[in-house]
């Protein structure tokens, strides 16, 4: 405790302008609590006084899963703080943290749920074995990051369980191949905010990304691409000259899905059909619908009408293909077709299409694409799997068992939900992370509108229209992280933190109560440990920072805080970009504004290590 105590007076004693030097002050807007979780738990109840984890501290967990979990958070206190506790079966000992499993269907427990209680003599946590978990990251998040020696942890009593049960992130490898190493990362880190599912996006027009033994092909062509077309422009087309190439062995497969299982996250794996299937087809051509055709791995972004034909071949081809995916992920209900953006053009000008369309009664080619997918759901389920689509897989009716992703807009997945369909809502407004966090000027290339943090936070993913027996087909929301403009993990780490810890709290805490203030205080203290797992966030803008009009008789004043600790603000109020040459915002000032007249304030936020923000623009005026 007392080591704790120290650490923080010097911590306070040395940061350059947060808020923390100078409590008396307003606004203070953030005022920490210290208990601070992400995603907020439905409940905390705190008692007096506090558990003191130290070295002595035993885990107590009595069979083998419950020892599972014990090395979990031993992992986790290695990973932060560079030590193990004992693990024991003893009952009863002072100094404790017990892990309780529970069986599901006690009516005490949910599913997901879990109960932590911290008392001043021990910890325990109860839940399912899932549950557990989820509390165990839960009294992680508590641990203060700049811990050591003894640890301090307010006593609290706290009950928990999620609003949705499937809480999704994506990424799309195809554009951009991402290592081993950081899909393990990413995934990890869903774990530490209680994601439930990883939807794995791997394989598209720009690239084929995982092994097939029957169709070596696959990878050894289409996993490579010549060059990328530079930015979004591609009239007049400009290559950057750099090939883009890689894709995941079998054996990197089963690492990182046993990797995921041991953080209970599911991975849905994602074989895009019938369209976006460009890298298959220049893979082997003979499964398109054209002759004499030049099938590419595409350098360039956008639509393109390379289709499989749902020829008898075609079909053998897919489900060999899909052999391989089921057998590769035991433990995925759920085999994602894609089935989105598909054009049809092809299938238009084709005679062996016109002559089945014949045969078995299609009137178009969406009825075509029904057809296609309805096909391929019968094989999947033959195999005891699932299917789950884009919205487009709606079409002209798809099998009752199919899940929806509505990212069309809400629309879509009103109608599945009607349906009796599952859904999970991705509408692109909402839960896009390839959309630019904020100004665009300032921000790297995107795709579509502006989606900030706090647009992510404000995010429902039920919509007002569904009736309250419908709305129980909104199985959770997914945030999706496309990357034809993120090359690199740390590319894909900006684009996803910290929207992702917005989105986690969108699909595990309740709506009501939600409040972004609030959030901000707990996400204050989240970025330390985000440092520390290496994690190249975006840096958000400074608390209390926003376009203002200001009366006659009011003081325009600005009056900021750092959204990260230990952050110095710099602004510029001639136009120019700030930096650190800049003005140091250091406290509340007022700006002179004649009537009718605005003032440009623009400012940066700098780490203590010198990563800084993008520049922020907010307009006082009178
Ligand atoms: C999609 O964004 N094409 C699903």
């Amino acid at each position: 405790m007392k080591k704790f105590a120290i650490i923080f007076i010097i911590t306070v004693a040395l940061s350059g302008c947060s808020w923390w030097n100078k409590p008396q002050e307003k606004p203070a807007e953030i005022i920490v609590g210290e208990i601070n979780i992400i995603p907020k738990p439905n409940l905390i109840t705190r008692i007096g006084g506090q558990f003191v984890l130290n070295s002595q501290t035993k885990i107590i967990a009595k069979n083998d899963s419950e020892i599972k979990l014990a090395t979990t958070l031993n992992e986790i206190l290695t990973d932060y703080y560079a030590f193990t506790l004992e693990i024991t079966d003893q009952s009863d000992v002072e100094n404790s943290i017990t892990l309780s499993i529970l069986e599901s269907d006690n009516g005490v427990i949910s599913a997901e749920g879990y109960t932590l209680k911290i008392e001043p003599q021990y910890i325990q946590i109860k839940g399912t074995e899932r549950g557990v978990f989820y509390g165990i990251q839960s009294l992680a998040q508590i641990i203060p990051i700049d811990a050591s020696g003894e640890i301090s942890i307010p006593a609290a009593e706290i009950t928990d369980a999620p609003r949705f049960s499937y809480r999704g992130m994506h990424l799309d490898v195809a554009r951009y191949f991402m290592p081993v190493e950081f899909v393990k990362k990413y995934i990890g880190l869903l774990a530490q905010y209680k994601y439930s599912y990883f939807h794995w996006h791997l394989t598209d027009d720009q690239g084929w990304r995982i092994e097939i033994k029957k169709y070596p092909r696959l990878t050894d062509i289409g996993a490579k691409r010549r060059e990328t077309v530079v930015g979004k422009n591609y009239r007049p087309y400009i290559g950057d000259g750099i090939p883009v190439q890689g894709y995941y062995t079998q054996a990197q497969i089963r690492e990182i899905a046993a990797f995921a299982k041991a953080k209970y996250i599911t991975i849905i794996p994602e074989i895009d059909l019938p369209g976006h299937s460009s890298a298959a087809l220049a893979a082997y051509p003979k499964y398109g619908c054209k002759d004499n055709y030049q099938y590419k791995v595409q350098t360039t972004w956008g639509g393109f009408p390379d289709v499989f034909c749902p020829t008898e071949q075609t079909f053998l081809f897919i489900e060999d293909i899909l052999s391989e995916v089921i057998d590769l992920f035991p433990d995925s209900p759920l085999i994602h077709l894609g089935g989105d953006e598909v054009m049809t053009d092809h299938w238009k000008e084709s005679p062996f299409v016109r002559g089945l369309k014949l045969r078995e009664n299609l009137k178009t080619e969406s009825e075509v694409q029904s057809w296609f997918i309805r096909r391929i759901e019968s094989f999947i389920n033959s195999r005891d799997r699932k299917i789950i689509g884009w919205d487009e897989i709606l079409g002209e009716g798809v099998g009752p068992g199919a899940t929806i992703m509505s990212w069309n807009g809400f629309d879509p997945g009103v109608q599945a939900a009607r349906g009796k369909h599952n859904v999970i809502m991705t509408p692109s407004t909402f839960t896009y992370f390839d959309h630019p966090q904020g100004d665009t000027n300032f921000e790297p290339l995107g795709l579509g509108d502006r989606l900030t943090l706090e647009d992510v936070y404000k995010f429902d993913p039920v919509p007002p229209q569904l009736n309250a027996d419908d709305s129980v087909y909104i199985i959770g929301a997914q945030g999706c992280v496309w990357t034809e403009f993120m090359k690199l993990p740390e590319d894909v780490e900006y684009m996803t933190f910290p929207r992702v810890l917005a989105l986690a709290e969108v699909l595990w805490s309740k709506q009501q109560g939600k409040n972004f203030v609030d959030f901000s205080k707990r996400l204050y203290k989240e970025f330390p440990k985000l440092d520390k797992n290496n994690v190249n966030y975006r840096i958000p803008k400074p608390v209390g920072l926003r376009n203002q009009k200001f009366s006659i008789s009011e003081k325009a004043s600005v009056d900021l805080a750092s959204p990260i600790p230990n952050g110095k603000i710099y602004y510029t109020l001639d136009g120019t970009n700030p930096n650190q040459m800049s003005n140091l915002y250091q406290n509340p000032f007022v700006l002179k504004i004649e009537p009718n007249k605005s003032v440009e304030l623009k400012v940066t936020v700098v780490k203590s290590d010198n990563r800084k923000s993008p520049v922020f623009v907010a307009r006082y005026s009178r």
